[in-house]
């Protein structure tokens, strides 16, 4: 089921006594969860992710905007009408009842036509415990699970009712990071199995990154970017983006282009072909760091990690944002620091430019900005 988000603005009264005006959590947003697709809603806390997904559930109503379900407009349709699986970061099962009993819940609150008799809700039950892989534990109780175990359960209890969509909002965060690695790859093989469409929230860009098949990232309740994850972390539309993306993070420098050149610290490091002379952010990914005895970048040795597959330097740049910067390199090339500086020329594919007013990407000849 292909789902539109079409101009969608939630304006909440602000919260507390003395609170006045409003708080716009969603700002005119507009996305589209192609059918049978696995799409991550990726932005840091409070940047309106729940919101989204309450108003494609139906728990909340949009201020201004249209949501469609394939050609239906469900803007206004209560949410028990829209056939969506939600599963939560805190699992909410019911503690009193078994494995079994959580996930016959949704069919027996059925009512009239749609109540499926005891035989075929069992069949369902035990059909969906059986694709995430739980069916041994169908007479145990919530408190005798794992986190991981309990998030399952959930998982089986949204999608009994065969949703047409299920939304996922942070489902992982309880859990520890060796679960957290497991279980995500559990739901991504749940959704290839099904084909069913879904919806995943997170913060966590790894997460997001690894098992989405489209990105959209959003902050202030406002869209920052969407594409294939690859595409995202390659050609970043603006500096939150590019800074949001990617472990360790980019480094960023204050810099000028004079001339269709690169400016660090006065000295020319990249050509800049198309961007107007003027101050601008250039980010520099990790990798982009090439050691090289004669490279343009001088930067002071603080230490090399050997981390084994590659090797991580980390050094300044009176010109680096930050006290340090990181450049990762492969574990093969040598780094001969001379009187404790090192030099670096940088990948052209790695360095982005971007306006120092409003973190804009700026285009140069040699990396277009061509988004996705
Ligand atoms: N019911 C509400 N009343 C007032 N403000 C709210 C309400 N729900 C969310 N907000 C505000 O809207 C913004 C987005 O919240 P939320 O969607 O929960 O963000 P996220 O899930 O990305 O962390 C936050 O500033 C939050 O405080
Ligand atoms: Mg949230």
């Amino acid at each position: 089921m292909n789902i539109k988000l079409q101009n969608l603005t939630k304006r909440f009264p602000a919260r507390g006594k003395k609170a006045q005006g409003e708080v716009t959590a969603v700002q005119d947003l507009s996305f589209e969860v192609p059918d049978g697709m696995l799409v991550g809603l990726l932005g840091p806390s409070g940047c309106g992710k729940s919101t989204t997904l309450n108003m494609i559930c139906g728990l909340e109503t949009p201020t201004e905007g249209k949501i469609f379900f394939g050609e239906e407009d469900v803007t206004a349709l209560p949410p028990e009408k829209r056939g969506v699986g939600m599963v939560f970061q805190n699992y909410a099962l019911y503690p009193h009842l078994t494995v079994l009993q959580n996930i016959l819940f949704p069919l027996e609150n059925l009512k009239g036509a749609e109540r499926p008799s005891r035989k075929e809700m069992r069949r369902r039950a035990l059909e969906t415990a059986h694709l995430v892989q739980i069916d041994e534990l169908l007479e145990r109780r919530p408190r005798e699970l794992s986190g991981g175990q309990q998030q399952r359960v959930a998982i089986a209890r949204a999608l009994v009712k065969t949703p047409r969509v299920l939304l996922l909002d942070e489902p992982l965060s309880n859990l520890d990071a060796r679960l957290r690695l497991q279980t995500r790859e559990e739901i991504c093989k749940i959704q290839k199995k099904t084909g069913i469409t879904m919806l995943f929230v997170t913060h966590d860009q790894e997460e997001a990154m690894s098992i989405s098949d489209w990105i959209v990232v959003l902050n202030n309740g406002v869209l920052m970017q969407q594409g294939r994850p690859q595409t995202v972390y390659d050609d970043p539309a603006n500096l939150f983006v590019a800074k949001f993306l990617g472990t360790p993070p980019i480094n960023v420098f204050e810099g000028e282009v004079r001339g269709g050149m690169l400016l660090l610290d006065g000295q020319a490091v990249l050509p800049a072909i198309g961007a107007p002379d003027g101050p601008v952010f250039a980010g520099v990914r990790p990798e982009g760091f090439i050691p090289a005895v004669d490279g343009p970048v001088a930067c002071g040795l603080n230490r090399i990690e050997v981390l084994g597959r590659d090797t991580s330097i980390v050094c300044t740049h009176p010109a680096c944002e930050a006290d340090t910067l990181r450049a990762i390199i492969q574990a093969e090339q040598a780094v001969v620091p001379a009187d404790g500086t090192v030099r670096f020329s940088l990948r052209p594919e790695k360095v982005f430019l971007f306006d120092r007013e409003n973190g804009a990407r700026i285009a140069t000849g040699d990396a277009p900005a061509t988004g996705d």
